[in-house]
C-alpha cells in the first residue's frame, strides 16, 4: 500500500512526480503530497484525498519549480487520512523530508525516546517518528544523511520503502527498502524512484529493483551506490531492462481500467499460454514446473496460500488439481495460515498465488512454509516482485499490468497457469490419458475466442440486468463444483466496487441458512452451466423460485430449462467443466462493473481498498 515517487535530474520534477503519483494511485488514495526543492526552499504541499485534489491545492499557491522532488499517495495505516498525517513528513528542523510505504512496528517505543529528547510530533504517523529518528542520529553521531538513515533503519522493526531528502545536501536522495517494493529508473544524468516502474517508463527502460535490506545513495551527476543496510557491505546492483510500455498502463479508450482489463482477458490468457502450451505437439513447457517435476508430482499434498481474488483462484485450482492430477489440495487464507502453527511436511508443496507479488500476508506464509522445509512455488503477475523472488520456483501469469483495484484478468490468468500446471503433473503421473490431455489443451486454446464471444454478445444485456438490480441492498451468488469459487468471486466483485452486500455460497448450502434471506426482492445469481451438477442446480433454482426470489442464471448456450425459470439468463459457450470458471466469471465481472458505474462509484479506486496490500 502507498505509492512513492521521486526524481532527481535536470527536468522539472513536479510534472514527473505528479504523473507518477497518478499512476501509482492504485496503491492507495486516502491522501497525497509532494515536496519539491527549488534550489533554495523546500516547497511542500499535501492533502487528504486523491492526487487530483493535491494537484488543485498545489497549483493554487505552492511553487512547482525545482528538479528534485518526492511524492506520496497514501493508504492510511497509522492515523486517520487527514492533511497532517499525509506524506511527505518533515523532521523537527525541517531540513529533512521523507516519504514512506510500509509500517514501522516499534514506532511507539522509538517515539517515547524521541519525546524524552525533546522532539515534537505533528502527526500520528510512524513515518514522522522515523524521520526524526534519522535526524536525531545525524545530530547525535555527527554522521552524513546516508549513514544516519542506515543506523536509524537498523533500530526499526517493520517494513518500508523510503526516500529521504536533506535540503542542505540538495544533490542527493537516499532510498531504502525492506518488505515494500522500490524501483530506481536510471536515465542520462537523472534518476527516478518509484514503487513500481510505471512512473518512469517514458523516460528510461533501465531499472534497478532494490532487494530487501538494501539502501542506495543517489547523487545527481554521480550515480548510485547500493549497500546492505545491516552490514554496510557494497552491492553491485543488477540493472534490468523494462518490458512494460506506456500503452499497457493507459486506459486506451475505455472509461475505466477495470473495463479495459475485463476486455483484455482473451489476449491476456493467450499471453499466459503462449510459448508454453504447444497444442500441435501435445506438450506444455513451463520451466518452473519442468525443473522441479519430481518434487511437484510426488507432493503428498499441495497447500495453496493467497488472499482476496487470488485465494478464489486457489479454490478453483483445488478442484482442478484434485480432479486432474489426483493430488490432495488445501487452500488457505495466507493471513490465517501464517499464524495458526500449521502442520507442514517436507514433501508438501506450497503454491503461493499473488497478482502483485507483494501481499504481506502471502509473503509471511511463504517464509513460514520455507522454514518448515516445504517447497514453495509462486504464481505471480508482477515480474521481479518480492514473492516471485522469495519462492523456490514459479510461473508468471503474464497478464500485463492490472491497475483497476478489483482484480479481473489476474484471476483468469492465474486459473490458466494453474490449469496448465495441473495438466502437466497429471500427465507426468499418468493420471490422465494422452487423448484427454490433448483435448484439454485444445479446449484451453479455444477459451480466449469464447471469452470474446461472451463480451460481444452479453455486454448490453448485462447492462439491462444491472439497471434492473442496481438498487438492491443485497445479492446472493450460487455455484457448485468448479463454479462455487466463481460465486465467491462474483460476490466479492460486487461488494468491492458497488458497496452492495453480496455473498457467495455453494448452491446446495442454500438450504442450510441463506434460503431464509430469499424474498421477492432478493436477486440470486446462479451459475447453472450444463456440465457440472446441472440437475441439482436446477433444483436449487426451483427452491429459490418457489420463495419468489429473482434469478439471474449463467447458463450454457441454448439452455431452455433455466431460461424458463429465471428472470434473466446470460449465456456462455460450452466447454469442459474444469474450464467453465474462465467463462462464467466474465458476466459476473461485467455485472458488478455496470452496477458500480450506474451507482456512480469510483470503479477503479473503490473506497477503503488498495491493490497492493503490503501491510498485515
Ligand atoms: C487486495 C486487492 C485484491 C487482491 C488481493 C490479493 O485486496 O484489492 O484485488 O485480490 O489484494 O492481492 P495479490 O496481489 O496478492 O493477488
Amino acid at each position: 500500500m502507498c505509492g512513492i515517487v521521486g526524481y532527481i535530474g535536470h527536468r522539472d520534477a513536479y510534472p514527473i512526480v505528479l504523473k507518477g503519483l497518478q499512476r501509482l494511485e492504485y496503491r492507495g488514495y486516502d491522501s497525497a503530497g509532494i515536496a519539491l526543492y527549488d534550489g533554495q526552499e523546500l516547497n511542500l504541499c499535501k492533502t487528504k484525498g486523491k492526487v487530483a485534489d493535491l494537484k488543485a491545492k498545489f497549483e493554487e499557491g505552492t511553487s512547482t519549480k525545482g528538479n528534485i522532488g518526492i511524492g506520496h499517495t497514501r493508504w492510511a495505516t497509522h492515523g486517520v487520512p487527514n492533511d497532517v498525517n499525509s506524506h511527505p513528513h518533515y523532521s523537527n528542523s525541517e531540513n529533512l523530508v521523507i516519504i514512506h510505504n510500509g509500517i514501522i512496528e516499534n514506532y511507539s517505543s522509538l517515539k517515547k525516546e524521541l519525546v524524552k529528547r525533546g522532539y515534537t510530533f505533528q502527526s500520528d504517523t510512524d513515518t514522522e517518528v522515523l524521520i526524526n529518528l534519522i535526524e536525531d542520529v545525524m545530530v547525535k553521531e555527527d554522521v552524513k544523511l546516508g549513514k544516519a538513515v542506515q543506523i536509524a533503519l537498523n533500530q526499526t522493526i517493520g517494513a518500508y520503502a523510503i526516500t529521504v531528502f536533506d535540503k542542505r545536501k540538495p544533490n542527493e536522495l537516499i532510498v531504502a527498502r525492506l518488505g515494500s517494493p522500490l524501483a530506481i529508473g536510471i536515465g542520462e544524468d537523472e534518476f527516478f524512484i518509484a514503487s513500481d516502474a510505471s512512473p518512469f517508463i517514458e523516460f528510461t527502460s533501465n531499472v534497478i529493483y532494490l532487494e530487501d535490506g538494501e539502501m542506495a545513495v543517489i547523487r545527481r551527476n554521480k550515480g548510485i551506490k547500493v549497500r546492505k543496510i545491516q552490514d554496510d557491505s557494497l552491492v553491485d546492483p543488477y540493472v534490468q531492462e523494462l518490458k512494460m510500455n506506456l500503452e499497457q498502463i493507459e486506459k486506451g479508450g475505455y472509461d475505466h481500467f477495470m473495463l479495459k482489463e475485463i476486455y483484455e482477458q482473451p489476449n491476456a490468457i493467450k499471453d499466459t499460454y503462449r510459448g508454453r502450451m504447444l497444442v500441435d505437439k501435445g506438450i506444455i513447457k513451463m520451466s518452473g514446473v519442468d525443473d522441479n517435476i519430481e518434487r511437484l508430482a510426488n507432493a503428498k499434498r499441495i497447500i495453496i496460500v493467497a488472499c482476496g481474488t487470488s485465494w478464489h483462484a486457489g479454490l478453483v485450482a483445488e478442484y482442478i488439481f484434485e480432479d486432474l492430477a489426483r493430488i490432495p489440495v488445501e487452500v488457505e487464507y495466507a493471513s490465517e495460515f501464517r499464524y495458526r502453527n500449521p502442520v507442514i511436511y517436507e514433501n508438501d508443496v506450497v503454491i503461493a498465488i499473488s497478482q502483485s507479488g507483494e501481499t504481506a500476508d502471502t509473503m509471511a506464509a511463504i517464509k513460514l512454509a520455507k522454514e518448515k522445509g516445504a517447497f514453495v512455488f509462486g504464481v505471480c503477475n508482477v515480474v521481479g516482485s518480492s514473492i516471485s523472488r522469495e519462492t523456490h520456483a514459479g510461473a508468471y501469469t503474464h497478464a500485463g499490468p492490472e491497475i483497476g483495484v478489483a482484480s479481473t484478468k489476474a484471476f483468469t490468468t492465474q486459473i490458466t497457469v494453474l490449469t496448465m500446471m495441473a495438466l502437466k503433473l497429471a500427465k507426468y503421473k499418468g493420471a490422465i490419458s494422452d487423448s484427454q490431455f490433448r483435448f484439454h489443451l485444445q479446449e484451453l486454446e479455444r477459451i480466449p475466442a469464447k471469452i470474446t464471444r461472451v463480451l460481444e454478445t452479453s455486454n448490453d444485456h448485462i447492462k439491462e440486468i444491472a439497471d434492473k438490480y442496481k438498487n438492491t441492498p443485497n445479492c446472493l451468488y450460487l455455484g457448485r463444483g468448479f463454479n462455487f469459487p466463481v460465486a465467491l468471486e462474483g460476490a466479492l466483485k460486487l461488494k468491492e466496487i458497488s458497496y452492495i452486500h453480496a455473498e457467495g455460497y455453494p448452491a446446495a448450502e442454500m438450504k442450510h441458512g441463506p434460503i431464509a434471506l430469499i424474498d421477492e426482492q432478493m436477486p440470486v445469481v446462479v451459475i447453472a452451466t450444463k456440465k457440472g451438477h446441472y440437475d441439482k442446480v436446477v433444483s436449487n433454482i426451483q427452491e429459490i423460485k418457489s420463495r419468489k426470489g429473482k434469478i439471474i442464471g449463467i447458463v450454457t448456450e441454448g439452455d431452455e430449462e433455466v431460461r424458463n425459470l429465471a428472470d434473466y439468463v446470460i449465456e456462455i459457450p460450452e466447454t469442459i467443466e474444469s474450464l467453465t470458471p474462465l467463462l462464467t466469471t466474465i458476466p459476473l465481472q461485467l455485472l458488478s462493473y455496470h452496477i458500480a458505474v450506474m451507482l456512480g462509484r469510483n470503479v477503479d479506486q473503490p473506497r477503503n481498498l488498495a491493490k497492493s496490500v503490503t501491510v498485515e
